[in-house]
């Protein structure tokens, strides 16, 4: 395989408040390591970025600790809704869909509208899709999901969102936590691509609209790419992806435009993280959260952010 340029590879599980010990930390280490292996390995036989992008979003929407695919959180009227959106960085393009139900991969719906003339389909559209496509239809629920709802129900929906993952054991507290899934991907022939998933906040209105099949949360072009992770809301106020990657477009380089972004959302309280790549094949993270569950594979070694607890970080590999 001709390797014009070193493939380079940040995945992330979302955002939150610090997981419960080193038995948490490793549990949840050893789930984004293997998605990084397998993905890596992809790349490095020639894979596309957007190829690696779908295989590892759907790893991490089948790996039911995350908010995405199986494991999503239930919605305040106990129905689980999915939002997905993939942008290929070269054709600058942008698919995905919004709140769709009973599917395993949203993101495999997001790459079928790659080609389509209508790119972003939301509930009835996106099952229409699902219908179009044959895909069959399957129930993401699990039982720590159900069980997080049946609670919050009893407690009378007091936790404005759910857990970043869903196991009870690896988080600390039942404060406010944020889950979504993202990949992001630079190939061995320069092409960058980013893909989002997430079963939303958790307990939110029906027909709230995630920011993960939103450019806000999910941008790419042929100069950066970027997964955003965090409080929906607060992502799209900052219009964070387009944000990071339309600076690097301009010239300032990645690292700069992740420090710029990111004290600016620290200015303005906002809870989110992200992880971006650009084409010279920097690598680099942020968050305003306690933590940011992301690995990376710099083309000699894995790392992680999973014990970088101090609030406003941003770090580069
Ligand atoms: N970032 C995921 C959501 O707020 O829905």
């Amino acid at each position: 395989m001709n390797l014009l340029v070193q493939p380079k590879l940040i995945i992330h599980g979302g955002a939150g408040s610090s997981l419960k010990d080193k038995g948490g930390v490793e549990t949840v280490r050893r789930s984004l390591y293997q998605v990084v292996e397998q993905v890596y390995s992809l790349l490095m036989s020639g894979a596309s970025a957007n190829e690696a992008v779908v295989k590892g979003c759907q790893m991490l929407e089948d790996n039911p600790c995350f908010n995405a695919g199986t494991g999503s959180v239930l919605q305040s009227d106990g129905q689980i809704r999915m939002s997905a959106a993939l942008m290929d960085g070269t054709a600058q393009s942008f698919s995905g869909v919004i709140n769709i139900t009973r599917v395993k991969n949203p993101i495999d719906l997001a790459l079928s509208l790659q080609d389509s003339p209508d790119r972003v389909l939301s509930d009835y559209g996106a099952a229409e899709l699902a219908r179009e496509l044959r895909v069959p239809s399957y129930n993401p629920l699990t039982d720590t999901r159900l069980e997080e709802w049946l609670q919050e129900r009893q407690d009378n929906f007091k936790k404005t969102m759910a857990g970043v993952v869903a196991q009870k054991e690896l988080v600390s507290n039942n404060n406010a936590r944020r889950g979504t899934i993202g990949v992001v991907a630079l190939d061995s022939q320069g092409n960058l691509c980013a893909g989002t998933s997430t079963g939303g906040k958790g307990f939110e209105r029906i027909g709230r609209v995630s920011d993960s099949a939103m450019p806000a949360g999910n941008y790419a072009t042929k100069y950066a790419a970027v997964s955003c992770t965090g409080i929906g809301e607060d992502i799209i106020d900052e219009c964070l992806a387009p944000r990071i990657v339309v600076r690097v477009g301009d010239g300032m380089n990645l690292q700069d435009a992740m420090q710029r972004s990111f004290i600016e959302s620290q200015e303005n309280k906002r809870d989110l993280g992200a992880i971006a790549l650009d084409a010279k094949g920097n690598i680099a993270w942020g968050k305003t959260s306690q933590i940011l569950l992301a690995a990376y594979h710099n083309g000699e070694n894995i790392g992680d952010t999973l014990e970088v607890s101090q609030e406003m970080q941003v770090g580069k590999v």
